[in-house]
């Protein structure tokens, strides 16, 4: 009885200590303490964008010797491995974004952030050319600002291969945005589809939902809607969702090119029982209203009439990487991206630019991961580089004030030590894959050398735990377990908004 008792206690102080941490960090998560202002003596580190490597960077980066500004149409994180689980509603969009101000608000000294799009970039200059482009701007034009260091972590935009039908009828996957279109697009198709009167042809239309592109954003939102089709449609619209067909299309011999062989083989099962269509070595070459255009392996073209079209056939540079591209001809040849050295320094503009993430032209994949990486990696740089402002300083000083040689001969030894700063290395963890009905893929490197591939449900708990657990705050991590509860109990929700 007595190991009961206090088996029981310790629950009980088990339960007690979460809850009190929990309240904890929501209090402290709601009360940013006091900041210093900005100060004028102190060098400017610009920053433009706010996603994966801008915010990896901004968490790091010790803001007491720097003015920080940033520069991003968003003024959020977007985690976009979640982002598939948005167009269907598994998941709110509210969940998985973090307000950049959150995490600026934190740091030392303020920070300042403007929600608006750099339009121009003048490496010689060293200037920020920037504006606010949201439906209420205000009565300020353009804005041209001075950096000291420029940190460019814009991203990409989607690649259309110039096909005009994408952008005017297609539906992406990359911003919020997008997931949000998706679903509302979806549920249009379908509650169009249920009008009395329509046609059965135009019924089979509407109901076929098309994704192009096989690589893990087209792969995780087929699954995704495949998962919505079989848990929820099929019951609320029980003529409709047995109707409800998912293509994905794919240019290449096989989908999800970076993973190895046995996993593309198990997602293509996954897929086959799940009927998901898969036509690989399929093209597409024209979109239009209603079909898409495809050359098939025979080299015939062939018409696909569809309801939703979700256009993942990857990325391209922006427009403004170009310019800052053809800014610096010598240096910058590289299509893909910003060419960058290992210390992620702008050829170039080596001393004043640092470029990351899916922006530049790197070796590895541009992936989240690498963009993180990048991102912590300099704000260890800028930390290093304020120790070294800071140390020489010192010895500015040291030397006005008369000290010994000795003083001054360790002053500079210091500045020396503080001024290696090491290359970037990446270390890549894996790639992971949600392909429907509670299972995953995962390609997980041990010590980059040895690789083990998985797929299943208990891979799928490693996914989910694996991104839950990056969520990069409580208030996240407790938006999306709420969300995931939800739908469990209810199921999700078919309203259109
Ligand atoms: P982004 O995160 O795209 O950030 C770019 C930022 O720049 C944004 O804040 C944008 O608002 C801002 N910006 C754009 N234009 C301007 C401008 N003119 N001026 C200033 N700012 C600008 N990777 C993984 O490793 N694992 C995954 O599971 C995974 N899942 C994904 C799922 C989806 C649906 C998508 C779309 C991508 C996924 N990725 C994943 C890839 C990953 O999201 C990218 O590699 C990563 O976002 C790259 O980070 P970044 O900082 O370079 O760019
Ligand atoms: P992607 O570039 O990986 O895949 C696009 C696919 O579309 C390619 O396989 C390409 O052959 C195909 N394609 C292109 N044009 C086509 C056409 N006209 N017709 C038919 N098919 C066409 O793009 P994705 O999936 O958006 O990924 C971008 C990056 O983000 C990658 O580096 C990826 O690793 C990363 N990512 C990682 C995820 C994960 O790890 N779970 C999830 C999503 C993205």
């Amino acid at each position: 009885r007595s190991f009961f008792r206090s088996l029981k206690r310790a629950t009980y102080t088990i339960i007690l200590a979460g809850v009190g941490t929990f309240a904890y960090y929501a209090y402290e998560g709601r009360h940013p303490p006091e900041q210093l202002p900005q100060d004028p003596s102190k060098k400017t580190v610009v920053v433009l964008g706010s996603g994966w490597g801008a915010t990896s960077l901004l968490k790091g980066i010790d803001t007491e010797e720097f003015n920080v500004v940033v520069i991003s149409p968003h003024n959020y994180f977007l985690f976009t491995p979640l982002l598939p689980s948005v167009t269907v509603g598994t998941l709110d969009g509210r969940s998985i974004v973090q307000p950049t101000r959150h995490t600026t608000r934190f740091k030392t000294r303020a920070v300042q952030v403007y929600e608006a799009e750099a339009e121009h970039v003048d490496p010689i200059n060293k200037t920020v050319t920037f504006r606010d482009n949201s439906d209420i701007q205000g009565r300020v034009g353009s804005v041209t600002i001075n950096y000291d260091y420029l940190v460019y972590s814009v991203g990409t935009e989607n690649q259309t291969f110039g096909i005009e039908g994408v952008k005017k009828y297609g539906c992406f996957l990359k911003e919020l945005g997008d997931a949000e279109k998706i679903r509302t697009k979806l549920m249009d198709c379908i509650e169009t589809a249920a009008l009395k009167g329509q046609t059965q042809e135009e019924i089979d239309r509407l109901l076929h939902m098309v994704v192009v592109g096989g690589g893990p954003t087209g792969i995780e939102y087929a699954a995704e809607l495949r998962d919505f089709i079989e848990s929820d449609l099929v019951r609320w619209y029980p003529e409709i969702g047995k109707k409800l067909r998912v293509t994905l299309i794919e240019a290449l011999p096989n989908i999800l090119p970076m993973f190895s062989q046995t996993l593309i083989k198990y997602t293509e099962s996954t897929f086959k029982e799940n009927s998901i269509n898969i036509l690989t070595k399929h093209m597409v070459r024209d979109v239009d209203a209603e079909n898409v255009t495809v050359k098939t392996p025979s080299g015939e073209e062939q018409k696909i009439p569809y309801g939703l079209l979700v256009w993942a056939a990857g990325n391209t540079a922006r427009p403004l990487t170009r310019q800052l591209m053809a800014a610096l001809p010598e240096a910058q040849k590289n299509r893909r991206g910003l060419e960058v050295d290992d210390h992620m320094r702008l050829k170039g503009a080596e001393d004043s630019i640092f470029a990351l993430g899916d922006a530049t032209a790197t070796a590895f994949a541009p992936t989240a991961q690498a963009a993180a990486q990048q991102g912590a990696y300099l704000a260890r740089v800028f930390n290093q580089l304020a120790r070294v402002d800071v140390l020489e300083h010192k010895l500015e000083k040291a030397k006005k004030e008369g000290a010994s040689g000795a003083e001054i001969q360790g002053l500079e030894r210091q500045i020396e030590k503080a001024s290696r700063i090491r290359p970037f290395k990446y270390s890549h963890q894996g790639s992971l894959a949600y392909i429907g009905s509670d299972k995953a893929v995962a390609d997980i490197s041990f010590g980059g050398t040895q690789n083990f591939a998985s797929g299943g449900v208990a891979t799928f708990l490693f996914w989910r735990s694996a991104y839950f657990s990056m969520l990069f705050s409580l208030r996240n991590r407790s938006l999306v377990a709420a969300d995931w509860l939800k739908v469990y109990l209810f199921g999700r929700d078919v309203s259109r908004e």
